[in-house]
């Protein structure tokens, strides 16, 4: 069989913590698209290209395949029986599929009612054990720390750095397909994790003399659970882009760090603003993304409604050059289309009640 992508761990072997030794856990995840977003780049202004990495094209249908083959093919070379995480959803997705793959039992523990119902469906179909608890995905990350702590679970929330170093890759495909880094990087910030891992990506590729210069790391957060952005945790944190309704993030203080280091911010982002560019993604672009996802883009609308991309030129290229991760895939989410759009009419079976209802 001719393909040369085998999956992210042989694709970037040389710049990932595995040897000859590590039974590769792998359903071929990475690779994903980066796809021109010409409505989008129009809006930012002349010279602006913005494009958008589709990450909800992965295995499970989110980026955190690209850690979950680390983290899962480094538990089965240390012989672990079982793993478990907490989740708003697409870990315990991406956890489940990957463990049943290498046969290792998998524990995951979710916030009650508010993870979207397809991801809770994948781990479900997966066999794993799911356990929903009266809290919000803060408690049950506390829970899931402790338990494998007490218990010698191996735990595969992004704490565990094998998760970090599959993510980067996202970073390199990125570099590879541009044949340089973004100018911007905008990415949803939820436990904090991928903006870690993207900026160790493109700080690696630089310090191999892959690339010539760093992007700017911009992460939004959703409004009502912005405790980076608020310099302190968020107690009940609250938004319809249940992915990252996350109080307390694991990997706040990296994130910190890559905006710092990067020249760039952290900022939130409103529901109606998440919707709006939710909607234009799908309608405009053709691209359905969840809508945490989706955080990205209303950032990046955001940004260029005040006009931040027309003060803010390159000196690097002649175009400003412009990334958005798209996390996970829209259909991840159905409820939320159903709750947010018009349901379609229903018209009697006769070819003149559908044309009159398409308006033709
Ligand atoms: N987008 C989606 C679709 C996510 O599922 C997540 C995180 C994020 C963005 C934020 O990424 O946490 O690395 O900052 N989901 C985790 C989960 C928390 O359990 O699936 P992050």
């Amino acid at each position: 069989m001719e393909n040369n992508h085998r999956g992210i761990i042989l694709n970037y072997k040389k710049y990932l913590p595995v040897s000859d030794k590590t039974p590769i856990v792998t359903l071929r995840e990475g690779n994903t698209p980066l796809i021109s977003a010409p409505v989008l780049s129009a809006f930012c202004g002349k010279n602006v290209k913005v494009y958008l990495k589709y990450e909800g094209l992965n295995p499970t249908g989110s980026f955190k395949d690209r850690g979950m083959t680390m983290a899962i093919s480094k538990a089965k070379e240390e012989g672990a029986g079982a793993v478990i995480c907490a989740s708003t959803g697409n870990t315990s997705a991406s956890a489940a599929a990957y463990s049943a793959r290498a046969g290792i039992k998998c524990i995951v523990v979710i916030p009650q009612g508010a993870i979207a119902l397809g991801k809770l469906a994948q781990a479900m179909i997966h066999g794993a054990k799911v356990v929903a608890v009266q809290g919000n995905f803060d408690d049950a990350l506390r829970i899931v720390c402790e338990l494998s702590e007490k218990y010698k679970i191996c735990l595969v929330n992004s704490i565990n750095p094998y998760r970090i170093e599959g993510q980067k890759t996202a970073a390199f495909e990125i570099c590879d397909d541009l044949g340089a880094p973004p100018h911007y990087h905008i990415l949803p910030v939820g436990n904090a994790g991928n903006i870690t891992a993207y900026w160790k990506g493109y700080k690696e590729y630089y310090a191999h003399g892959k690339t010539a210069y760093l992007p700017h790391m911009f992460g939004f957060q959703a409004k009502g659970s912005c405790p980076i952005v608020k310099g302190k945790p968020v107690k009940n944190p609250h938004t319809i882009a249940t992915a990252i309704k996350i109080g307390n993030p694991a990997s706040w203080q990296k994130a910190v760090e890559a905006r710092d280091e990067s020249g760039g911010i952290i900022s939130a982002v409103s529901d109606s603003e998440i919707l709006a560019a939710y909607k234009v993604l799908a309608a405009r672009e053709g691209v359905f993304a969840e809508p945490a996802s989706a955080a990205s883009v209303a950032g990046l609308l955001k940004l260029a409604k005040e006009g931040f991309f027309k003060t803010h030129k390159t000196k690097e290229m002649k175009e400003t050059v412009v990334v958005c991760t798209l996390t996970g895939h829209g259909l991840k989410d159905p409820e939320i289309v159903i709750k947010n759009i018009k349901y379609p009419p229903i018209v009697p079976a006769k070819i003149e009640a559908v044309m009159k209802a398409a308006r033709m």
